[in-house]
Parts: C-alpha cells; structure tokens; sequence
C-alpha cells in the first residue's frame, strides 16, 4: 500500500474510534488479568466506575471458598471435600453495605466475609484451593453467567485467557515481584498490621509460583492482551494507558445492556 493511502486508512480509522468514543460505542466485556498486586483491583474498579460498567474480581471466590473452608474445618488438602464445598456455598459480592473503604460485600452463605478473606491465613491457602480443577470449573461457570450480560470489567488470572476469550478489551497487567511485595506491604502496615517486607517477598514468590504452574488455567498473557508493566506507573498514569487503549478498541457490533446490575460490587 503507498505511504499517503496507508496514512488515510490510519485518519479513517482514527475519526471512526473517535466517532465510537463519542457516541458511546466502547468495549462491553473487559478483562484485566495479573499477577496479585499488579493493579487489577484499583485500575479495575475505577475503570468500571468510570464506563459506569459492574466490577467483578473473582479472586473474591476463591478467597471466600477457601476461608469458609478453613472455618468450617475442612483439610485444604483434602481437594474433594474442598470442591464439594465450593459447589455448594453461596457466594454473592454486592454493592458495599458498610461505609469502610470496603469496593463491594462479598457474602458466603449470607455471611459477611469481606475482610475475613482477606488474611495472611487466607493468603497462604488460597493458590491451593483455586488449583483444584472441580472448584475452577464451578466458580467459572458462576463467572461467565455473571459477564453474560456485559457491561462489565471482570478482574482474575484467567479471565482473559479461559473465562472470556472473546473478551472485547484483554488487558494483562504486570510489576517486578519486588515492587508487588513492596505495594502488598504498604498496604498492610497502613492497615496497622507489624509486617516484614522480607516474608511479604517470599510469600508473594511463593504464590506466583503456583498461580503460574498449576496445570488448570495457569496465569498467562491472554492472546491478543495489551501487556501493561505498571512498576513505574502511577495509578494515573495506568489509567491514561487503559483509556486509551478503550478509544482505539475495535467496538463490539451492538452494545448489549446489562439486564440485572446487583449481581457484584
Ligand atoms: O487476586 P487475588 O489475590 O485476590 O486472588 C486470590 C487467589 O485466587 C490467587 O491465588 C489466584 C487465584 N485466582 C485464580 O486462580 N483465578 C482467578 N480468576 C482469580 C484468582
């Protein structure tokens, strides 16, 4: 192609994504997938709020099977029971119902577990319970139903690759381990918590390591993904990249509207 038909192609496209921006054409279905402390949850949630889009982060589900489990006394090892249980709970993450920095309320068989899967306990537990292949299959079938209706930006490790690869926008974000510990630290010593950076180091090493090769679902960049390396980002800055790349997206033919917008947080 000459130079100067390539360029007006490139112009057409242009004033078409601009068109699609303006008349409010933009990607339904988002995915962000990541390593933990990548950004998913802040980027995500503000992005939603930004399209006006349900937030979903699914790592809230395997989190809330995993602590239920430990509360109720089942062997995390134990990987049958382990699934059992997650066909059987009940988890739903709704709109916060308490006013304390919480982004939404997970309840497992009506029970507030918000913060409570949020623990080191949980931590060091969950990578094992989400590489049970029964508990995935159940949980990302409750994933899929909920994104059925678009409108959605779903945050996760493999939502882009397994849950919904004909995702509209696939973003992967990613840090260095050390600036990830060094986020997870932060946080937790702000919270009031007496942490050691060098255990949140091992800890978050340790996870990757099984979040990237257990055999079902392994966390990868999902093909087609646009790769982020927030390590020197700002918020902000994430952010800008993220909108733009929704301005330069291919829009989807016909904008499907969300019928039910309480089914997350
Ligand atoms: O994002 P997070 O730290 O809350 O995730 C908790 C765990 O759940 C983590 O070990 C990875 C796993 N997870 C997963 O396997 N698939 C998802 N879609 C989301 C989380």
């Amino acid at each position: 192609m000459q130079g100067s038909e390539k360029a007006e192609e490139q112009e057409g496209r242009r004033k078409e994504r601009s068109r699609n921006t303006e008349s409010g054409v933009k990607p339904s279905t988002i995915t962000i997938d990541g390593p933990a402390a990548s950004g998913k949850s802040t980027v995500g949630e503000r992005l939603a709020r930004w399209l006006g889009y349900l937030y979903f982060d699914t790592g809230v589900m395997y989190r809330a099977v995993t602590w239920v489990a430990l509360k109720r006394g089942v062997p995390i090892e134990n990987e049958e029971a382990v699934t059992a249980l997650a066909r059987s709970l009940h988890i739903d993450v709704v709109p916060p119902t308490v006013d304390d920095g919480r982004q939404y309320t997970v309840l497992a068989d009506g029970e507030d577990v918000t913060w409570a899967i949020r623990t080191p306990e949980v931590d060091a537990n969950v990578s094992v319970v989400s590489a049970y292949p029964g508990v995935r299959e159940e949980l990302v079938r409750q994933q899929r139903r909920i994104a059925a209706g678009g409108r959605i930006v779903m945050v996760g490790r493999d939502i882009g690759t397994v849950v919904l690869p004909d995702a509209d926008l696939k973003i992967y974000l990613d840090a260095t381990v050390e600036e990830r510990a060094h986020r997870r630290w932060k946080e937790r010593r702000e919270r009031g918590e007496r942490v050691d950076y060098e255990e949140v180091l091992q800890r978050m090493r340790r996870r990757d390591q099984i979040d990237s090769t257990r055999e079902v679902s392994p966390l990868r960049v999902p093909p087609g993904a646009a790769v982020i390396d927030t390590t020197r980002m700002s918020v902000a800055e994430v952010l800008e990249r993220v909108e733009r790349l929704i301005d330069e997206c291919d829009p989807p033919e016909a904008p499907p509207q969300r019928a039910r917008r309480d089914e997350g947080g």
